[in-house]
């Protein structure tokens, strides 16, 4: 067997198969519904939606339920939660078991000062005492395999993530992924692999992910290959490339690349502006329009141009009779 080809298995969360160990983040703001309609034929082991605020779902929130929406084709799909409240750990995975997710996922990595000021988010890692807690109490409350996202630590004089990961096993998750990179950095400078390679040393039966700087299928390898990682969570390398789940698949298959184009770059854009105004408002839609654009065309020659012509669109239908002018 070719030496890449072992890292590329199902990945078993109790008694879950996901159908591969290539899994796709949530993204605040992004992995929405249209974003997860682009993903989902690729077949990535699981598709995550953004993270949802506990106390929100527990009010029913109905902003937050949207958040939420998804459809057969996207399974198996999770959901992730994000708090610090360890008695409404169980309603809220309960919600989210009955909502028919296949997973449930703690968020531990959120860095924005507005989540962690309450303890969430990677406020979290200040407290691991309490991870393993709201963990055991999802884990008693459900049936579905609850996993926990981490950064490496809060920051470079508080690297925890091994302390973590035997914490999160002891309280029953399946799954820990590592995001690579502190909070005090929080998306700049690069993920420090060697963080989730000490964490896979310490873990037992539970699985590792590893995540961060995985933006191609080049580095999905080394991150297999540095970290013995069990499994990979691809987060902005699926913006504006759907496609890069297949490309990692057949790398890991030892099947040759295939070439993107600028048209396949285009096809997609115009794929996912149907997604996007099928399911939002005009007025939202024109606002995550001009994020998308950004990436399906931010590799061409004239990408700024492009970006002031998204910035004038004042409706939906100027974007429809501009459409025609792209090369497909
Ligand atoms: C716009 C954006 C939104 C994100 N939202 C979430 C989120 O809702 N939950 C989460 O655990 N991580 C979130 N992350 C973090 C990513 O899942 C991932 O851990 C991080 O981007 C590192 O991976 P990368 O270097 O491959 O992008 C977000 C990252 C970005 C850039």
């Amino acid at each position: 067997m070719e030496p890449h080809k072992k890292f590329f298995k199902p990945l078993q969360l109790g008694s879950l198969t996901l159908p591969s160990n290539i899994l796709c983040a949530p993204l605040a703001g992004c992995s929405d519904f249209p974003f997860r309609k682009m993903t989902a034929p690729f077949r990535p082991a699981l598709i995550y939606c953004e993270m949802v605020k506990i106390d929100a779902l527990i009010r029913h929130d109905p902003h937050t339920y949207r958040l939420l929406d998804y459809e057969t084709d996207m399974h198996p799909i999770g959901a992730q939660l994000c708090g610090s409240k360890a008695h409404m750990a169980a309603p809220a995975a309960r919600i989210i078991e009955d909502l028919g997710f296949d997973v449930v996922d703690f968020n531990c990595g959120c860095p924005v000062d507005k989540v962690t000021k309450d303890g969430s988010g990677s406020g979290m890692l200040k407290h691991p005492e309490l991870i393993g807690e709201m963990i055991a109490n999802m884990v008693a409350a459900v049936k579905i395999p609850v996993t926990v996202k981490i950064r490496t630590g809060w920051d470079e004089r508080s690297i925890n993530a091994p302390e973590i990961t035997a914490i999160a096993e002891k309280a029953g998750a399946k799954a820990i992924c590592i995001h690579g990179r502190t909070r005090e950095q929080g998306y700049s400078g690069s993920a420090n692999w060697d963080h989730i390679r000490a964490c896979k040393q310490v873990a037992k039966e539970m699985h590792v992910i590893g995540n961060g700087d995985v933006f191609n299928a080049e580095s999905a390898l080394k991150m297999f290959e540095t970290t013995q990682c069990d499994a990979i969570l691809l987060s902005r390398g699926t913006m504006g490339q759907p496609w890069i789940i297949e490309d990692i698949y057949r790398a890991l298959s030892g099947l040759p690349a295939l070439v993107r184009t600028q048209e396949d770059y285009h096809r997609a854009f115009i794929e996912h502006f149907r997604h996007v105004s099928d399911y939002q408002s005009e007025r939202r839609a024109l606002l995550d329009l001009r994020r998308i654009s950004c990436w399906y065309f931010k590799k061409e020659h004239g990408a700024k141009n492009m970006r002031e012509t998204f910035q004038r669109f004042q409706s939906l239908k100027e974007v429809q009779e501009w459409i025609p002018t792209l090369q497909v």
